[in-house]
């Protein structure tokens, strides 16, 4: 077994579709958080699930921050790698098929989804961000995809965690280096909603959105 795998304590859970989610929690949540999630979303398929590293006041999250909203960023940058290392490790480990992967995070867990998405465009080509978002002053990345990821993001018109000009500078950063990007605002706050379910079911079973790999 790769030492890498042991970056992360995880789940695996298998799955009978091909298709796998790696599922990645909010601040205090854990590995078994969003495997009943998981399962709404996509009923048999594969779920890999971390648990972030860093332990904010006990609460597991995946990088340091000094502050609601105020990111440690060089913290960032070495958790997003750190990830990255982690998932190739899993998923030569488990024989994950890389193309139907696609990412699942919830606020602080979409928030190190589209941080590694963004510095490591090749890892990760699918997502469904939930209330995720980055600084609107977060300078463009410097590396483009060399295939087109699709991402979902679902905001709530009223979170008071991530403001919606943070989630919509998310969005831009994706389109701008030519993702194909879905971005619905809903008219809730940060907690999820039926309507987030519904959206994020029927974009997952859109497969034929992706005709080359
Ligand atoms: C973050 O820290 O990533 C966001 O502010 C959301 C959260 O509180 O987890």
């Amino acid at each position: 077994m790769s030492n890498d795998l042991s970056i992360h304590t995880h789940v695996f859970e298998p799955g009978n579709t091909g298709r796998t989610l790696l599922l990645l929690h909010g601040t205090g949540g854990d590995e078994h958080d969003l495997l009943p999630l998981g399962r709404k979303f996509a009923p048999g398929a594969a779920l890999l699930s971390p648990r972030g590293n860093v332990l904010e006041n006990g609460m597991p999250r995946f990088f340091k921050r000094y502050a609601e909203g105020v990111f440690d960023l060089e913290d960032v940058a070495f958790r997003a790698g750190e990830l990255a290392k982690w998932l190739r490790a899993a998923i030569a480990h488990y024989g994950i098929d890389a193309r139907k992967l696609t990412a699942v995070g919830y606020s602080n867990g979409a928030n190190i989804a589209a941080a590694m998405m963004l510095r490591e465009p090749d890892v990760v080509k699918d997502a469904i961000l939930l209330r995720g978002m980055v600084k609107v002053e977060a300078p463009a990345p410097g590396a483009a995809s060399t295939i087109p990821a699709q991402v979902l993001m679902l905001s709530g018109e009223n979170d008071p965690i991530i403001p919606l000009a943070n989630a919509r500078r998310l969005s831009t950063l994706f389109a701008q280096r030519g993702d194909r990007v879905q971005h619905d605002v809903l008219p809730t706050g940060h907690q999820l909603t039926p309507q987030d379910l519904a959206l994020a079911t029927s974009w997952l079973q859109g497969d034929q959105r992706r005709t080359v790999w």
